[in-house]
């Protein structure tokens, strides 16, 4: 949701700026824009409609001079993506430039207030709003650039990382964040800083970083030491972190596709993911978020699980699980609905929260509510420092490394296992599950890995079947129990990169409904493997064939009822039924990327998406 990066040091700072950009593309890509002011000490601004490569080219051949600058890439709220209301926004003095990731929610008031004051608006966005009252403020008041960007913040409602560069002032930028992820990357050896929305433009250039906090404006200067101050004016100490994180993983490699790279990584994010919670002789699990906050945990009267997009769907398989092993009433949310509706929270509650980014605004908004009300919150992240990371009690990182791709895979099936381990660790700490049956399920769940490597190697097999179906223009994805949120998963899949529309629903709600879609040109998968409702998936098969829909079906390996009936099918591993949905991704996903390049599209950035919901 709009990516932000600046540099000032002794580089030029062009080539930094556009690889970093490259880098947070996955954030928004329907406009970008740069800002530059040159050792002439002049302010120069590119802006252009379209992704970052467009950018570039409209810019060959123009002065790119300067070692310091901002700049931005965007996804559109307040006016369409074009080249007017492309990052970064002057101001009308000529002398400041801004870029901006989040919203100004009261941006209308603020703007008709310096309409009446004689100011000039250029865009339709809500982010020149920003830039045109820090302008009017600093001129009118005759302020410095830091004054007028706190008066400014202390009006704005709504959410914002912003970087300012003020063409009169080529030693200096000033940041600020409220809600949005700011983090600045320190080279101190070098005389240099970097910042951006995230650490994956930095890391190539310095691993200590410190993550801005909400309400705090830095002022990173070439001259003077790195200081941050609060809205309330108290001067904070920030605190540096180490990244730990390779280019390599933000690096397609030859694959063609982050996605591709991604779904393949799986069997070694999982295995990751596992390392250190289960022991090396498989039998034992300890999830140590929970064991630190064992009383908590062991006294809690509801679990309540807010997500959105594919990490609600990890949250549906995670209420499957903690009912099961635990025993402990689950419900899984929205968080965008849950926030607006009043929601009872029970300080004895435990909220978790699942996100992949740590960023979405409605997740983060759900936790400060929940909070509000007492209940002990957990989050399950994986880009580690992230603002739910950092606003939450305790947590478990799925440590799947940099997902960048927008349609979410390995961190899917890293939230699965962090909930499994959740799961497990807490069954075997309330005495819910016997010793027995948990060495039983490690053993199982030790050898996904292993399966999902056995799984890759049927991608030919899909491919295949992926060209039959690149003609449809709905699909239905069936599945039951656990297999639910898998069709939910694979449906989302589908419809994010390949724009085909795809429906997941539970196999036997088919009939209420669903039904009436299916005649010899719908293609219907279903989740049938072995599983305690097998029987009657098998007859939902039957329901389908009855009105000669076309049928995909995910089948456990030796399964031959399912076989003859379907049309087509993939075969999984044999696994224990807790622990399906994370071997059904995989066929799953690769099916909706095999598609979605039969059609052409834009894999790693499918059209209106971003990888990071900054927004509510
Ligand atoms: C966006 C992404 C999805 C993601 C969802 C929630 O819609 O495109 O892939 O599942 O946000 O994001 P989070 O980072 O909170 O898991």
């Amino acid at each position: 949701m709009c990516g932000i990066i600046g540099y000032i040091g002794n580089q030029e700072a062009y080539p930094i700026l556009i690889k970093g950009l490259h880098r947070l593309e996955y954030r928004g890509y329907d406009s970008a824009g740069v800002a530059l002011i040159n050792p002439n000490g002049q302010l120069n601004i590119y802006k252009n409609k379209g992704k970052v490569s467009q950018l570039e080219e409209s810019i060959e051949g123009k002065d790119v001079s300067g070692n310091i600058g901002i700049a931005h890439t965007r996804w559109a709220t307040h006016g369409e993506p074009n080249n007017v209301n492309a990052h970064p926004h002057y101001s009308n003095s000529g002398t400041l430039a801004l870029i901006h990731n989040g919203i100004i929610e009261n941006y209308a008031l603020l703007k008709s207030g310096l309409i009446e004051k004689g100011c000039t608006f250029h865009s339709d966005t809500d982010t020149e709003v920003l830039v045109q009252l820090i302008d009017y403020i600093k001129t009118s008041g005759n302020h410095s650039l830091f004054d007028a960007v706190q008066l400014a913040l202390n009006q704005v409602i709504g959410a914002y990382a912003i970087a300012i560069l003020d063409r009169d002032d080529p030693d200096r930028i000033i940041i600020a964040r409220k809600s949005s992820p700011l983090v600045i990357g320190i080279r101190e050896e070098e005389d240099e800083y970097f910042f951006a929305s995230d650490a994956s433009p930095i890391v190539e250039y310095t691993n200590s970083v410190i993550y801005l906090q909400d309400n705090e404006i830095a002022i990173i200067s070439r001259k003077e030491p790195l200081k941050v101050i609060d809205l309330k004016n108290v001067e904070k100490t920030p605190e540096v972190s180490r990244l730990e994180m390779s280019i390599s993983q933000l690096e397609r490699g030859d694959y063609p596709h982050f996605m591709l790279k991604e779904i393949f990584e799986q069997p070694k994010t999982i295995a990751d993911c596992m390392k250190g919670r289960i022991n090396t002789e498989g039998t034992n699990v300890v999830l140590s978020g929970i064991i630190d906050n064992k009383a908590r945990f062991l006294s809690a009267r509801r679990i309540i699980i807010v997500a959105c997009g594919t990490s609600w769907h990890s949250a549906l398989i995670g209420e499957h699980l903690i009912e099961n092993l635990c025993r402990i009433p689950v419900e899984v949310e929205y968080a965008s609905e849950f926030r607006y509706r009043d929601p009872i929270i029970y300080p004895d509650d435990i909220v978790i929260a699942i996100s992949q980014s740590g960023e979405t605004a409605d997740t983060l908004a759900a936790i400060e509510l929940s909070k509000q009300k007492g209940a002990f919150i957990y989050g399950i992240c994986n880009v580690v420092g992230s603002s739910i990371a950092r606003a939450t009690d305790s947590g478990s990182y799925i440590h799947v490394g940099p997902e960048i791709g927008v349609a979410s895979t390995k961190a899917f099936t890293g939230q699965v296992t962090v909930l499994a381990m959740l799961a497990m660790t807490l069954a075997k700490e309330k005495g819910t599950i016997k010793p027995n049956e948990l060495t039983t399920m490690i053993k199982a769940f030790k050898k996904i890995p292993e399966q999902m490597e056995l799984l890759l190697s049927a991608n030919s097999q899909i491919q295949e079947t992926a060209k039959i179906f690149t003609y449809a223009r709905n699909f239905i994805y069936l599945g039951r129990g656990y297999s639910y949120p898998s069709a939910l998963e694979g449906a989302l899949k589908l419809k994010e990169i390949s724009y085909i529309h795809a429906e997941g629903y539970p196999a036997a709600e088919m009939k209420h409904g669903p039904i009436a879609l299916i005649d010899s040109e719908m293609p219907v998968i279903v989740i049938a493997t072995n599983t305690k409702l097998y029987e009657k998936v098998l007859n939902n098969i039957q329901e389908v064939k009855a009105r000669s829909g076309r049928v995909i079906a995910v089948v456990t390996e030796g399964d031959e009822d399912v076989r003859k009936l379907a049309d087509y099918y993939i075969a999984i591993p044999k696994t224990m039924e807790c622990f399906g949905p994370l071997l059904a991704a995989i066929p799953l996903q690769l099916l909706a990327y095999h598609i979605a390049v039969y059609k052409g599209k834009d894999v790693d950035q499918p059209r209106h998406l971003a990888k990071s919901v900054t927004v509510e």
